[in-house]
């Protein structure tokens, strides 16, 4: 679908707690079947501050007899977020999208999601559509604490609705396993459980999945959270270095690349 700048309306905002919460918005009719891992970018002030938008993962889509509605996954880190948080019902929102190329859903057999903190924003769509088609994926989740896995339960539930499982890591060892997120997940792709890896996180994670991906064989595709200004290729700001040296527009070609895409 066409991308479109609507007001959208707050309806809910939810602390999971807090630096992260959801913002829950009211959209225009079709928004609901947009592609998860595509983005929105908000205005989060109604003055000069913060002059750009700031993207955000549509963390998830629904439709109702009272219309379409998209949930924001956001950590609050800053100027734009933090206003994001204060906000409360009934407030109208400046909200461009939906943009970019989202995950391709053409992987077969189980697979494997893996989110690093509020990497699991565009995740949630992925995996709510993988367990409606009855497709099995473990989900691997690591944060550095225990505040960082939010919707941990959510996430577990949809997994365990797919036929999977819910693996959590946490480098304070306050929730799952301690250690990091890729150990977990470089055991399971040794044993060759799953054909293919969808992730998002930060970007020393994704290069990591990227080199474990590759020497296993297997398939995968990464949502990338490169800096934005426009979202929609006007700006250049968002380049995305390829391995044949010359550079992809992560707002265009992406956020969603697949891993043999990307120089890491
Ligand atoms: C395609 C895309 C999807 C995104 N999805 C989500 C999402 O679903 N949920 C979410 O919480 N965030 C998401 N982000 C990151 C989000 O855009 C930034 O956190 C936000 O712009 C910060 O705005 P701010 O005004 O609060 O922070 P600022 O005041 O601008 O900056 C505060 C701090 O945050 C850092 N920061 C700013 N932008 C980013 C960024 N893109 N990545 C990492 N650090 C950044 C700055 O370096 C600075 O240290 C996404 C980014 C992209 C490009
Ligand atoms: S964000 Fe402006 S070109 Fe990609």
């Amino acid at each position: 679908m066409l991308p479109t700048d609507h007001l959208a309306v707050v309806e809910r905002v939810v602390e999971h707690p807090l630096p992260y919460f959801s913002l829950l918005l009211a959209v225009p009719r079709g928004w609901a079947d947009l592609a998860a891992g595509q983005f929105v970018m908000v205005r989060t002030g109604s003055g000069l501050e913060p002059f750009l938008r700031r993207a955000f993962s549509v963390h998830d889509a629904t439709s109702s007899a009272t219309g379409d509605r998209i949930e924001l996954l956001i950590k609050a880190v800053g100027r734009g977020t933090r206003a994001l948080a204060a906000l409360s019902p009934g407030a109208r929102l400046p909200v461009l999208g939906p943009l970019g190329r989202g995950f391709s859903l053409a992987a077969e057999g189980p697979v494997a999601l893996v989110a690093g903190g509020v990497g699991a924003a565009p995740l949630y769509l992925l995996a709510r559509r993988l367990a409606e088609r009855g497709q099995r994926f473990d989900f691997f989740y690591g944060g550095r604490n225990r505040v960082d896995l939010p919707r941990l339960e959510s996430f577990a539930a949809l997994a365990r609705r797919s036929g999977g499982r819910l693996v959590a890591t946490t480098e304070d060892g306050s929730a799952g396993a301690s250690g990091l997120v890729a150990e977990p997940l470089e055991r399971a792709l040794a044993s060759g459980e799953f054909r293919f890896v969808y992730a998002c996180g930060p970007m020393g994670l994704l290069a990591r999945l990227a080199s474990l991906v590759a020497a296993h064989g297997l398939g995968g595709e990464a949502a990338l959270e490169t800096p934005m200004g426009c979202g929609f290729g006007a700006c250049l700001g968002c380049a995305v270095p390829r391995p044949d040296g010359r550079f992809a527009l992560c707002c265009q070609d992406g956020p969603v690349f697949a891993f043999s895409e990307v120089a890491w």
